[in-house]
């Protein structure tokens, strides 16, 4: 393959297209409520109109706005229908004749859309995510010629380094930094990895990005081997995504028969092969050296570090692990150049970050912002504030890692300081919306008995640590607790925070901690004088 035979094949795919699309959405969310269906039944029809000649159906990754699916957009003129059933599909073919549809319409300026700016989900909704050609069509793969064509490794380093995108797995560690640490270390084998094990609860943004667009993953994952020197690449996903295996799988096997993965990409001596690893579940796995240790056939614990996988990860190799959406921005970031990425966000987190919005909220599904956003566009103006009339509360960032921030604080920027600064963190990308009704007590025993039940035991203050928590905080909800004890409480989160070996245990009380923080008070309701551990180890 040369870039001749690229365009080839953008061509033939822009000479197929039809002047009318009927964008079915395909990804998890709205193939669950039926989309599969209406799929057929926009086929059906538009076969039985014969307008063939004229109009297409698409099958497309996720349009956003997973809570009204299954959702369709028509194009080009961008008209939205939302929770279509299958008997209804045919009144949408029928507009093309001055038919009237029978399907809601939906607002596709809502600010839900309007207020998006799209990097990493550019192509979801749009591409069709089981076929190549309708990625290259749209511009995919040219970022990987350009850059094992036209540029040496220390230069894509330089580049993303200028760029100044963050990993987004949670930590927000500079990419161009890893980057370059991998491509420094020797080794007569290196790695790259992507890590899809996305396990926070409520968090579904890197199934959508795998989903909707596997080939930018692919790509970006590309670009990052041809950088530090890696052949051989592991997408470690997890088995709860079978869609998203399904997917990814399917673009492996297109990019090889096309050679855009394999050997002598591009015909350059450049070889990159990328097999996929399924995780059976643990959110440990996620953790940079448990996931090292599973794909080697491991039980997934973490180790301590150093040495960190960039210096020695998988069978002691350097390895670079990224985050889906990093590797997602990776292509952009190529093609419309650094500065152009780094004019995007805020001083020190640049560019733009996708959400999974959830929970008690009026529109939930997938959001992508440029950082520096605040929690309050998000949630009240993109989200529509919480439903059935209920007023919000508080927002929920960084799954069991992150904290409770709350309705006061909610015109904070996303970014990764301004969220740390609250007691939160940016994460991964979960953001769960909590109204009035919500106990943020039971929310906190929630997480901490997620982290509970999900903590590896290598390490005490995690494997103890965390159960004590969960009895504390049962205790004060079951109303044994007194004044005294909430003392003890945050002495042993800071002590499980210190004192653990990996981030699951070093952030498993961050929840307890930002809701003693913003909501005390509904813990010391809770309190019972007279009672409380002290009361009780005194006989009383
Ligand atoms: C308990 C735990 C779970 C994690 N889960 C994930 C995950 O599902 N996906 C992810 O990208 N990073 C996860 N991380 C962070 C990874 O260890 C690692 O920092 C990240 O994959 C690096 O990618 P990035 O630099 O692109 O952010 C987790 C960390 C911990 C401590
Ligand atoms: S902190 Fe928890 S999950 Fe991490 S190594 Fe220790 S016991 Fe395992
Ligand atoms: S899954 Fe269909 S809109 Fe998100």
């Amino acid at each position: 393959m040369d870039l001749a035979e690229l365009q080839e094949v953008a061509d033939r795919e822009a000479a197929a297209s039809k002047a009318v699309r009927f964008r079915v959405c395909s990804a998890a969310g709205c193939l669950s409520s039926g989309a599969l269906e209406v799929r057929s039944g926009l086929e059906d029809a538009v076969e039985r109109e014969g307008l063939g000649e004229n109009a297409q159906v698409c099958a497309v990754g996720c349009l956003r706005l997973c809570c009204e699916g299954p959702l369709v957009r028509v194009d080009p003129d961008g008209t939205l229908y939302e929770r279509v059933a299958p008997d209804q599909a045919a009144s949408i073919v029928a507009t093309l004749k001055g038919g009237e549809p029978s399907a809601r319409r939906g607002d596709a300026d809502r600010p839900f859309f309007s207020l998006q700016r799209s990097i990493v989900l550019e192509n979801s909704g749009t591409v069709e995510p089981e076929r190549i050609e309708s990625y290259i069509a749209a511009g995919g793969y040219r970022s990987l010629h350009e850059v094992v064509r036209e540029m040496n490794p220390a230069e894509v380093v330089d580049l993303v380094t200028r760029s100044g995108l963050r990993g987004r797995g949670g930590a927000g560690y500079p990419t161009g930094l890893k980057w370059g640490m991998v491509a420094k270390n020797p080794g007569p084998h290196k790695f790259v990895v992507c890590n899809a094990d996305e396990g926070d609860p409520g968090a579904f943004m890197d199934r959508t990005v795998l989903e909707s667009d596997p080939h930018r993953v692919l790509e970006g994952m590309a670009i990052a081997a041809y950088a530090v020197g890696a052949e051989q690449g592991y997408i470690y996903v997890r088995g709860e995504y079978p869609l998203a295996i399904r997917r990814l799988e399917t673009g492996i096997r297109q990019a090889r028969r096309l050679g855009l993965l394999g050997t002598q990409i591009f015909e350059s001596p450049f070889n990159f092969r990328v097999d996929l690893r399924i995780g059976a579940g643990a959110f440990v796995c996620g953790e940079e050296t448990a996931l090292i240790a599973s794909i080697e056939g491991r039980r997934g614990v973490p180790r301590p570090r150093p040495p960190y996988p960039a210096a020695s990860g998988l069978w002691g190799n350097p390895t670079l692990i990224n985050n889906v959406e990093t590797f997602a921005n990776v292509p952009p970031i190529i093609r419309n150049g650094p500065e152009w990425f780094a004019s995007i966000g805020t001083a020190k987190s640049k560019g733009t970050k996708v959400f999974a919005l959830a929970g008690k909220v009026r529109h939930t599904g997938i959001v992508e912002v440029p950082m520096g956003t605040t929690l309050r566009t998000i949630v009240e103006t993109m989200g529509g504030g919480a439903p059935d009339g209920g007023t919000i509360k508080a927002v929920q960032t960084g799954g069991p890692s992150g904290g409770c921030i709350p309705e006061d604080r909610l015109d904070t920027p996303v970014d990764y300081e301004s969220l740390a600064q609250l007691g939160s963190i940016m994460g991964s990308g979960g953001m769960i919306v909590m109204d009035q009704g919500t106990n943020m007590v039971e929310i906190a025993r929630f997480f901490i008995g997620f982290c509970m039940d999900e903590s590896c035991g290598k390490c005490i203050p995690c494997r103890a640590g965390t159960v004590q928590l969960h009895r504390m905080l049962s205790r004060i909800i079951d109303g044994e607790a007194a004044e005294e004890d909430l003392e003890p409480l945050r002495a042993l989160c800071e002590m499980v925070k210190a004192a653990s070996l990996c981030g699951l245990g070093q952030s498993a009380p961050n929840p307890v901690l930002s809701t003693l923080r913003y909501f005390e008070d509904e813990y010391r309701q809770l309190l019972r004088p007279g009672a409380g551990a002290a009361a009780a180890s005194a006989g009383r």
